[in-house]
């Protein structure tokens, strides 16, 4: 194992396990979940184009600048960023962008987690066999029944941050690349048995239209702001996770194959569950505007049937809960190494403490779905702030500083050194998104959503 691997969040055994372990992180409840819901909440094709622009114009270019400055800086995010700001500008202000990433990926777990307990909910449900012949009506009373329930959503939250503190206590991050490496391939496989079930039995050509029928009216500000905001929440960018994995990537590992792997893998994975769920949506007349439960009201339909129904929907919602504990680890290392680094307390103090605090602030989640749910404010519950506030207005902010660090700060020796586009006309196309059309498409998508334009 050379030096270079060695890190504070374990060691990378190979290149492999590097992308598995970013894959990891970008994979998760943000496709399977989220993508399906805000496409119908948004009106489909339209949303889906100015994702997929937002994906490849500022998210890939963005995702490479976070590979290329972990792997300059050899820290943790606010470390990274204290070095590289002195080297480069002569100030350490620029950890602004580790410290913020750190505050933002706490938010997103404190729902993150409710939302992969409701996944874990689900496991259960199949092993009881209530998910074995379900319909449309009964599926809604079993998500209604779920979420209005405190006691069940607080013990399911509770358990998912236990069993994300107790990886990250233990410090196996790099072993989870050993699951992953099973479990990815497995999530795929059932997302493509869904596929042709879809096609068979569901209205697939339906949802083909509704995914991919661009007509740009539909679309209001808000949902650009979604959809940019989205492109940031499944890549895991704007906040250091990708930063944080990046350390320790071997010098000779080419960034741009890299990136656009896991740009190319996350992508498919959101537009296949995106073609399954709509494809029973219209299949069974259901709302596809219905929000946060949607997948957990469709998929159940969808393996009702299935031959074994409850081996498929117990093997798809355990594989949720994998993906969604892999994003989940990578929401709070960033934050405990940290704490490890700079503060000098130990791993297990520093995962505790962090995750306490999470769970604690998860609880607003957890109750916005019963006890608070009539209790509304700016977005919506509590759960739609934090979403809201973070997926759309923090992490793409993050995204902005970030990449106005590498196309104006760095120099531009080193950058070209680094991104490996094939050549000198790729490393400009690289410089001229990262330097324009990310930070203005940014800036004009805040501006219009916010209401300003
Ligand atoms: N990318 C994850 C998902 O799509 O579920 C969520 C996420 C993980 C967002 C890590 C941000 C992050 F830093």
């Amino acid at each position: 194992m050379s030096e270079q691997n060695q890190s504070i969040h374990g060691q990378w055994s190979s290149r492999l396990a590097f992308i598995l372990a970013v894959s990891g992180s970008a994979v998760g409840l943000g496709n399977i979940w989220k993508f399906p819901y805000i496409t119908g909440v948004n009106g489909g094709g339209a949303f889906v184009l100015v994702y997929l622009v937002c994906i490849l114009a500022i998210g890939l270019p963005i995702l490479m600048s976070e590979i290329m400055l972990g792997r300059l800086g050899h820290k943790n995010p606010i470390a990274t960023m204290k070095i590289l700001g002195k080297r480069e500008s002569g100030t350490t202000k620029w950890s602004v962008i580790g410290i913020l990433g750190v505050f933002t990926g706490s938010l997103i777990l404190s729902y993150y987690s409710v939302v992969a307990g409701w996944a874990m909910n689900y496991v259960l449900l199949s092993v009881q066999g209530s998910l074995a012949s379900v319909d449309s009506d009964s599926a809604g009373q079993l998500f209604g029944g779920m979420v209005s329930n405190p006691i069940n959503v607080f013990f399911w939250h509770s358990l998912f941050m236990l069993l994300t503190v107790f990886i990250v206590a233990k410090g196996l991050i790099s072993g989870i690349e050993k699951s992953i490496r099973i479990l990815m391939p497995l999530l795929i496989f059932l997302l493509l048995v869904l596929l042709v079930f879809s096609v068979i039995n569901g209205e697939a050509l339906a949802a083909l239209r509704f995914l991919f029928s661009f007509n740009l009216d539909a679309l209001t500000g808000d949902g650009f702001l979604v959809a940019l905001g989205h492109a940031f929440f499944t890549l895991s960018l704007g906040m250091g996770a990708v930063m944080a994995y990046g350390a320790y990537l071997p010098k000779n590992f080419s960034l741009s194959k890299t990136a656009g792997a896991i740009v190319f893998f996350d992508t498919a994975i959101a537009l296949v569950a995106g073609i399954v769920i709509f494809s029973v949506v219209f299949a069974n007349d259901l709302d596809p505007t219905q929000g946060p439960g949607l997948i957990f009201q469709t998929l159940p339909i969808a393996f009702s049937s299935l031959p074994l129904t409850s081996v498929v929907a117990f093997l798809f919602f355990i594989l949720l809960v994998a993906a969604a504990w892999t994003s989940s680890i990578s929401l709070i290392e960033p934050g405990v190494a940290w704490l490890i680094e700079d503060f000098g307390f130990s791993r297990k103090t520093s995962t505790y403490a962090l995750g306490g605090l999470i769970w604690l602030l998860g609880l607003l989640s957890v109750f916005s779905f019963n006890h608070l749910a009539d209790f509304t404010f700016w977005q919506g519950t509590w759960f739609d702030n934090f979403d809201f506030l973070t997926a759309n207005l923090l992490l793409p902010f993050g995204g902005l500083l970030i990449t106005v660090f590498a196309g104006y700060i760095l120099s531009p020796s080193i950058s070209e050194e680094e991104i490996d586009l094939g050549g000198k006309l790729g490393y400009r196309i690289w410089l001229f998104l990262s330097r324009y059309i990310a930070p203005a498409g940014i800036i004009i998508i805040f501006l219009d959503g916010l209401g300003v334009l």
